[in-house]
């Protein structure tokens, strides 16, 4: 199994989700984070002063699948979250030991 970990914009999310959910995949989890990559920060200017927010904000998707439809999720998200402008986000994916349904005590992709 891997967890496929996603920082994305907001407006990419709903679209994720929604060809995740037909495709076959409704399970995941997401938090409002935020973050900063390469740019650091983005300085407004306002009337002569300005201000340098170093953090913006993110949606973070993680999602834990088979090995083999690691691709798949990854297709989707990049799909969907690539405008080709700085800050469209980042995909990482580390590898899960093992799941348990808690209700049911499946384990491993019966899991999922
Ligand atoms: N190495 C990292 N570790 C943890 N989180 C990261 C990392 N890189 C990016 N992120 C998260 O992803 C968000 C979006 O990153 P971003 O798309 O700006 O990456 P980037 O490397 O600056 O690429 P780009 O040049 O396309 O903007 C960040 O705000 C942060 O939340
Ligand atoms: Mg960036």
């Amino acid at each position: 199994m891997k967890m496929v970990i996603a920082y994305t914009r907001h407006e990419a999310f709903e679209p994720i989700r929604m060809e995740l959910l037909e495709l076959g995949f409704p399970s995941l989890s997401i938090s409002e984070v935020k973050g900063s990559g390469r740019q650091k920060g983005i300085t407004e200017h306002y009337r002569g002063s300005s201000v340098t927010n170093y953090l913006r904000p993110k949606i973070k998707i993680e999602c834990v699948v088979a090995d083999k439809d690691v691709q798949t999720i990854v297709d989707t998200v990049l799909k969907h979250a690539r405008t080709g402008s700085i800050g469209d986000g980042k995909v990482f994916i580390s590898s899960i030991e093992e799941a348990i349904r808690i209700r049911t005590e499946e384990k491993g992709d019966e899991a999922l």
